[in-house]
C-alpha cells in the first residue's frame, strides 16, 4: 500500500520496519469510531465552507459504504497497512477518488488517534460498568439469602467475630460501587473532544471544533492544542479504575480459592465454574478465582507500562505514544472477561451454611462477647477481659468450647457469672446483637441492601442520560 506520507521520503519503508512502525493488529477495533469521527469532521469541513456540500456528500457517502462493507464482512481490514486512520483513508480515496484527499484537511492522525481512543473508550468504559453492576446486583442478592447465615469473620486470617456472610459478601458490593464511580469519573474526564488540535499547534482553517465535538457527543472540547495530542490521562486513569477493581476481584477470588477448600469448605463453586485435575480423580479446583487473581498482575502490569512509557516524553505526540492502546485495550479486555465469569461464579456457588457456623462455634470466636457479658454488668472491660483470656486458657487446656464449660465452673472464674451467660456466647446470637449502623446483624445488612438499590437506581438514571 503507497504510504500515505510519501512525499518527505519515497515511503519505501524496509518490511521489517513496516510491520514494527503498523498498528493496524491493535487499532483496527476502533474502525467504527474512526468513521464516525471522519463523517462529523467532513460535516464540520462543509458547513464551515472549507470543502463543498458536493465533496461532503461523496466522502460521507463513501464512509457509510466502507462501515457496512467491515461490518458486513465483505472488506476486510488490511492488515499491512499503518494504522486503522490510514487504512479508512486509503480505501475512501480508492472508492470516491479525489474528494477523499480533502478529508484529511486540518485536522493530522495525532488529535485523529486521540479522538478514535476516547470515543471507542468512553463506549467500552459503559460496558464495564454495566458488568460491574451485574456483579453488584448478585451480590445484593445472595446477601439477602445469606444475612442470617453466620461465618466466622476474620483478621490475621485467624478467627475473630462471627459476621453474616451476607454481611461479608456486601463489603465487596460496596468496594465495587466505588469502582463504578472512579470509572465514572474516568469517563466524565475522558469526554472532553481533541479533535481540531491537528498536529499540535492547530490550524489555519476557520474550523468549528465545537460543533464537531456536539455532532460527536462531547459536551467540551479541549482547551490546548499540544495538552490534546500530548495527552493520554484518559487511558492511564481508566486503567487505574480497572486495576483498583481488579485488586478488588483479586482478594475476592483469594477467599474463593480458600473458602472452597476442604479445609474450610464453606462454599462449592457450581461444576460449570471449576476444573477438574488430569491426574487426581478428587480433585475440583477454582480455577476460574485463581485466574482472576493471576490476571490482576496483567492489569497492573498494562497501567505500569504506559506509566513508563510517558514517563519521560517531551512534548507534544511521539510514536511511543501508540503503545497506549496496546495496553489499554488489554486491561480492558481483561476486565471484561473476569468479570463475565466471575459473576456467574458467584451466583451459583453453593454455600455450606453448616461449615460456616461449624468453624464459628470453634476457636473461641465470641470470647469478646463473653468479655463484652461481663462489663455490661460492671466489671471493668481491662478486667472482663483478663477473666475470660483465663476461661479461654482453661478450655484451650481442657480441650472444651466455651458453651461446654458449666455455670459452677465458670463461677469459680468470676461470681458475676449466670446461665445468661450462654446465650451471649452463641456465634448466631453474638452476630445479631451486633446491631450498630454498619454492624453485621441481619437488620444492618437489610439497611446495607437498601444502600446497594438506591446505588445501582441512581446509577442506572445516571448512565441513560
Ligand atoms: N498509529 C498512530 C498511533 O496510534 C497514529 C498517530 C500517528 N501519528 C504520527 N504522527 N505518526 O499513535
Amino acid at each position: 500500500m503507497e504510504k500515505l506520507w510519501a512525499g518527505r521520503t519515497d515511503g519505501s519503508v524496509d518490511p521489517t520496519a513496516d510491520d514494527f512502525n503498523s498498528s493496524i493488529r491493535v487499532d483496527s477495533r476502533m474502525y467504527e469510531e474512526d468513521i464516525k469521527g471522519s463523517v462529523a469532521h467532513a460535516e464540520m469541513l462543509a458547513s464551515t465552507g472549507i470543502i463543498t456540500d458536493a465533496d461532503r456528500d461523496a466522502i460521507v457517502g463513501g464512509l457509510s459504504s466502507i462501515l457496512s462493507d467491515i461490518k458486513s464482512g465483505k472488506l476486510a481490514i488490511d492488515p499491512t497497512a499503518e494504522d486503522i486512520h490510514t487504512f479508512v483513508e486509503t480505501e475512501l480515496t480508492e472508492r470516491i477518488g479525489d474528494a477523499g484527499k480533502k478529508l484529511h484537511t486540518a485536522r493530522s492522525r495525532n488529535d485523529q488517534v486521540a479522538l478514535d481512543t476516547r470515543l471507542y473508550l468512553k463506549k467500552e468504559a459503559e460496558g464495564v460498568l454495566s458488568l460491574v453492576c451485574d456483579l453488584i446486583r448478585v451480590l445484593r442478592d445472595r446477601a439477602e439469602e445469606n444475612k442470617e447465615t453466620v461465618m466466622p469473620g476474620y483478621t490475621h486470617l485467624q478467627r475473630a467475630q462471627p459476621v453474616s456472610f451476607g454481611h461479608h459478601l456486601l463489603a465487596y458490593a460496596m468496594m465495587l460501587t466505588r469502582d463504578c464511580g472512579r470509572i465514572r469519573d474516568a469517563v466524565l474526564r475522558m469526554d472532553v473532544s481533541p479533535i481540531g488540535a491537528c498536529a499540535l499547534a492547530g490550524t489555519t482553517f476557520a474550523v468549528d471544533r465545537a460543533a464537531e465535538a456536539a455532532a460527536l457527543g462531547f459536551p467540551a472540547v479541549t482547551e490546548n492544542s499540544i495538552d490534546s495530542v500530548s495527552d493520554r490521562d484518559f487511558c492511564i486513569e481508566l486503567m487505574s479504575a480497572f486495576s483498583i477493581l481488579m485488586m478488588h476481584l483479586s482478594r475476592f477470588s483469594e477467599e474463593i480459592v480458600l473458602w472452597s477448600s476442604s479445609e474450610f469448605g464453606y462454599i462449592e463453586l457450581d461444576s460449570a465454574f471449576s476444573t477438574g485435575s488430569s491426574i487426581m480423580p478428587q480433585k475440583k479446583n477454582p480455577d476460574m478465582a485463581e485466574l482472576v487473581r493471576g490476571k490482576t498482575g496483567r492489569v497492573y502490569g498494562d497501567l505500569l507500562s504506559l506509566l513508563v512509557t510517558m514517563k519521560s516524553l517531551p512534548l507534544a505526540y511521539n510514536k511511543d505514544m501508540q503503545e497506549d492502546k496496546e495496553a489499554t485495550f488489554d486491561a480492558l479486555d481483561t476486565v471484561r472477561v473476569c468479570l463475565s465469569v466471575f459473576t456467574p461464579m458467584i451466583k451459583t456457588m453453593g454455600v455450606r451454611a453448616d461449615r460456616m457456623l461449624a468453624a464459628a462455634r470453634d476457636g473461641f470466636i465470641t470470647a469478646t462477647d463473653l468479655a463484652d457479658w461481663l462489663a455490661k454488668r460492671g466489671v471493668p472491660f481491662r478486667a472482663a477481659y483478663k477473666t475470660t483470656g483465663r476461661m479461654i486458657s482453661y478450655c484451650a487446656a481442657e480441650g472444651l468450647t466455651l458453651d461446654e464449660v458449666t455455670l459452677e465452673k465458670y463461677r469459680e472464674f468470676s461470681p458475676v457469672f449466670d446461665e445468661t451467660l450462654y446465650e451471649a456466647i452463641d456465634p448466631g446470637a453474638a452476630m445479631k446483637k451486633r446491631v450498630s449502623y454498619g454492624g453485621t446483624a441481619p437488620e444492618s445488612v437489610e439497611k446495607q441492601i437498601g444502600y446497594i438499590d438506591g446505588f445501582l437506581a441512581a446509577f442506572g438514571k445516571a448512565a441513560e442520560a
